[in-house]
């Protein structure tokens, strides 16, 4: 399904029932939004992205299928996220992130709509906990706290007070102890990229 926002009222309607000047569609990310995903994400948070703790949960591995999310103006891409199969301490569970926004359109609800999309739809297909890294005065409004995280760790230095977690169906953390590991099916390393890294090594 696609969600598409009414600038001037922030309301989401369904696909083909907005009636904003600029509206943007929220839907799932296609091979060819990956060049300006890159971008988006490069300048978010430049290459310093590839040193966080929580892309060691993300690194050689798909995202969870039907949960990697775009939000488009026109045809441009202006918002991306993704979730991750992870299992928490033993319970099977998503990693959600990242989320960014393009700079020049934030504070225009985007990040809002592709979170309660990405919630909606991983809450339908039947996943029943989701973790994260981020900002606790962003996320815990949707829903996320410290509280579900204590008994958890992840595989490298974190800031623990943004280490938060949701559950989407009630107790699913309550037994999650231990490390948090990656669980994702393996990315294919195309020939060509895996002779790249055999001589980068
Ligand atoms: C965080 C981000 C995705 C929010 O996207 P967005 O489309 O601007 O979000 P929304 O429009 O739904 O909400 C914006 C509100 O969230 C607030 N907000 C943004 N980042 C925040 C943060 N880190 N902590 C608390 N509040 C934040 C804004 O102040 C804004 O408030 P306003 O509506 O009163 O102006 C975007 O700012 C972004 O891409 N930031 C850089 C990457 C990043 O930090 N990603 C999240 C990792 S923690």
């Amino acid at each position: 399904m696609t969600l598409v926002l009414d600038f001037e009222t922030r309301a989401p309607y369904l696909s083909g029932f907005h009636n904003g000047a600029r509206p943007v569609s929220v839907g799932l990310e296609q091979p060819a939004d990956s060049f300006a995903r890159e971008r988006l994400l490069d300048e978010a948070f430049g290459a310093a992205r590839f040193d966080k703790t929580v892309e060691r949960l993300r690194a050689g591995r798909k995202p969870a299928r039907g949960l990697s999310l775009a939000a488009k103006r026109a045809d441009s891409l202006v918002g991306t996220l993704r979730l991750w199969h992870i299992m928490a301490g033993g319970v099977p569970a998503l990693l959600l992130g990242p989320l960014v926004v393009a700079k020049a359109c934030r504070s225009q609800g985007i990040g809002r709509a592709l979170m309660e999309e990405a919630l909606g739809r991983a809450e339908s297909i039947g996943h029943a906990a989701i973790l994260l890294v981020g900002d606790a005065a962003y996320y815990e409004p949707f829903g996320f706290s410290r509280r579900h995280t204590l008994g958890l760790s992840l595989p490298g230095p974190v800031d623990e007070r943004r280490f938060l977690g949701l559950e989407l169906k009630e107790g699913a953390l309550n037994t999650a102890s231990g490390l948090v590991t990656a669980s994702g099916a393996r990315e294919y390393l195309a020939p060509q990229s895996a002779i790249a890294v055999r001589r980068a090594a």
